[in-house]
């Protein structure tokens, strides 16, 4: 296990230390934590495992993440090259929207996983996980927008954006999702070269 891998498995055995959501935990089958590239440049953070991801404990494998690994197709970008997660670790009953209690209970975990990734980009899905990046900002306004933010010690870019599984029965919300995610590839090109020149 390189020396990411092994941080990120002392999160998760923080998570279960320290008893978060006991409630949904005694519900779950699986602590999803998150899958992926660990040195990721891109963070995809959706809201909270399904019946799909809580059986396998690997997020976005059900039909939202069916939908996520097209547009990932399409954009050019492999799934086995970004980093994937939840802002709710486990999974509400009945898939239940999350409460604000237990979004507040996993966010110290989350800052934590993105400070061990550390990438230049967090890709939100949706506005559960949105609210805690860009508060006060409602996604209809800045979906699909690259808003510079500071997380504990780093600098990140957060792109807001629809969550697949609104957008697989909304036709029209599913025509901005694949809008917004097309600019994916973009948005880190210019990143890159704005680096370059610092
Ligand atoms: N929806 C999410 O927000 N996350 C998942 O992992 C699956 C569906």
């Amino acid at each position: 296990m390189n020396n990411k891998q092994t941080l990120l498995e002392q999160i998760r055995a923080d998570i279960i230390t320290n008893n978060i959501c006991p409630d949904l935990a005694k519900t779950a089958t699986n602590l999803v934590m998150g899958d992926g590239n660990v040195d990721a440049e891109i963070v995809f953070i959706g809201e909270a495992p399904g019946k799909n991801e809580d059986e396998q404990g690997l997020p976005f494998i059900g039909a939202a993440g069916k939908f996520l690994d097209s547009m990932l197709e399409r954009a050019g970008i492999a799934r086995s090259d970004v980093y994937i997660t939840n802002i709710v670790k486990y999974r509400p009953p009945n898939n239940r929207d999350p409460l604000p209690e237990e979004k507040q209970a996993f966010w110290p975990y989350l800052v934590r996983q993105l400070d061990v990734i550390a990438p230049k980009i967090v890709v939100t899905l949706g506005r559960h996980s949105m609210e805690y990046f860009l508060p006060g900002h409602k996604i209809s306004a800045v979906h699909g927008q690259p808003t510079p933010i500071s997380l504990g010690q780093s600098r990140l870019v957060i792109v807001p954006l629809y969550h697949p599984a609104a957008a697989l029965y909304n036709g029209s919300l599913r025509a901005v999702l694949n809008e917004d995610f097309i600019k994916l590839p973009t948005i880190i090109k210019i990143l890159a070269k704005e680096e370059e020149k610092q």
